[in-house]
């Protein structure tokens, strides 16, 4: 039996944007919330998101812009609290914000200001927000007091509760302080996991690609991207979707928004596919008569959809010139389809996201509580739903913890 500890109705484990969303719901409700997270100060991925202006939603929002193994456990809680919802609060904290492309919401300013948001929520609702403190275990609990209730030992002394909520995050960023600890409670109260793996992550070349096109780092363009074409690894059930985006060479690989999209998708052995001019037809000129089919021609051909120093290197890293209408026919169609088959990814180190985690076949898609333990419930990046680049991921965080904060 335990001594009598601090007790409180609700403790959030984990103070990024879906605990901090997650801890003011529940204290609206009149709950007794502690909010805890073993950094130093809350909301830190928040604070680096966006490029420091925090892409927090994203209007076009649906259940298609999320990888999980079951792609309809999102779509409830992304209908009970919708982009709007997040508009109208950042409206009602007079933050303002734009749409940079794609549907993407930013705020004009700084991050900092979703961060005071959430702080100013959590205040007001009467949440106890608690840096520094390293969450050791969660236990369930018989007291002779009450039915059975959780005990979450921490380094700073022990806690008891009715509900706890998990949302300390995936593996992305460890030096943002992600940890494990999810996944580690989730399995030890009998949940399994789907693989977390790093996504919209950088991909990283094959050496002989990295010497044939990383003296380019820097060069940006636009591609159709695709993962998971075809290649050495057994191809998909279903096709990928495609990603109309820029990619970007580094001195490692590929990055750029199109590159980070298929990362989500794409599987060690996997090839990915870059369509080099999406809807162009680029070599008709060639075809023309009296055209000078000589590789001039076909560079400046290039340079109508591609950087010249791109569109000189592509011409020079083509096997052989063959300048009869067939021979240029190929060289259209390999255009529409620079497969590389990259070496890895940058890792969680430089991952925005982690795919995979806790599978929802066990969680209620309504509430996020756990199956196999009432009273524990499961929110944000922890969980096996992840969201496209654009605003996605906050919006599944928010989502994820307003279902959970008004049960829990
Ligand atoms: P999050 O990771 O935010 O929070 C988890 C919290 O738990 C952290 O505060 C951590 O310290 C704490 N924690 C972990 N283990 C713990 C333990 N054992 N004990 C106590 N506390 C613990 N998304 C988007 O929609 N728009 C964007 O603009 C961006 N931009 C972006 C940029 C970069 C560089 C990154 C890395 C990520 C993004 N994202 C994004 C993704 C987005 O940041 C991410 O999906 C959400 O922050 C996930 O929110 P969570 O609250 O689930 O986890």
């Amino acid at each position: 039996m335990s001594p009598l500890l601090p007790e409180f109705d609700v403790i959030v484990l984990g103070a990024g944007a879906a605990g901090m969303m997650c801890a003011f719901e529940a204290g609206r409700r009149g709950r007794r919330v502690l909010l805890l997270d073993h950094g130093e100060r809350v909301g830190r991925k928040i604070l680096i998101s966006g490029g420091g202006r925090c892409n927090f939603t994203n209007v076009h929002t649906r259940a298609e812009n999320f990888l999980s193994a079951n792609p309809h456990f999102a779509k409830s809680a992304l209908a009970r609290f919708t982009p709007s919802d997040m508009i109208a609060l950042v409206e009602k904290h007079g933050i303002r914000y734009h749409e940079k492309t794609l549907g993407q919401l930013f705020c004009d300013d700084s991050a900092q200001r979703i961060v005071t948001l959430l702080e100013r929520e959590c205040g007001e609702a009467g949440v106890e927000i608690r840096c520094g403190v390293k969450v050791n275990t969660v236990r369930r609990e018989s007291t002779l007091a009450h039915a059975t209730k959780f005990i979450v030992e921490t380094s700073v002394g022990d806690f008891t509760c009715e509900s706890v909520v998990v949302a300390t995050g995936g593996l992305s960023i460890p030096k943002m302080g992600a940890t494990g600890f999810g996944y580690e409670l989730a399995q030890q109260f009998g949940h399994s996991l789907v693989e977390p793996r790093a996504a919209l992550v950088p991909l990283v070349f094959a050496p002989e690609d990295r010497e044939r096109w990383c003296d380019l780092s820097g060069v940006s363009f636009e591609v159709m991207a695709r993962a998971g074409a075809s290649g050495k690894a057994k191809s998909r059930p279903q096709t990928t979707p495609e990603f109309r985006e820029k990619l970007l060479i580094t001195h490692r690989g590929v990055s750029g928004p199109a590159v980070l999209q298929v990362s989500s998708y794409w599987k060690p052995g996997e090839q990915v596919r870059f369509d080099l001019a999406p809807s162009r037809e680029v070599l008709a000129s060639l075809l023309e008569k009296n055209a000078r089919r000589e590789p001039a021609s076909l560079v400046s051909a290039l340079r109508t959809v591609l950087p010249a120093r791109m569109a000189e290197r592509w011409v020079a890293a083509q096997p052989s010139h063959d300048w009869t209408n067939t021979g240029i026919a190929r060289m259209e169609a390999e255009l529409h389809a620079w497969t590389l088959t990259p070496a890895g990814t940058e890792g969680f180190a430089k991952a925005e996201v982690t795919v995979g985690g806790i599978d929802t076949s066990e969680l209620d898609a309504r509430t996020m509580e756990s199956r196999r333990m009432p009273g524990l419930y499961f929110i944000g990046e922890v969980v096996d739903v992840t969201g496209w680049l654009g605003g996605y991921n906050f919006q599944w965080a928010w989502a994820s913890a307003v279902s959970a904060g008004s049960v829990a």
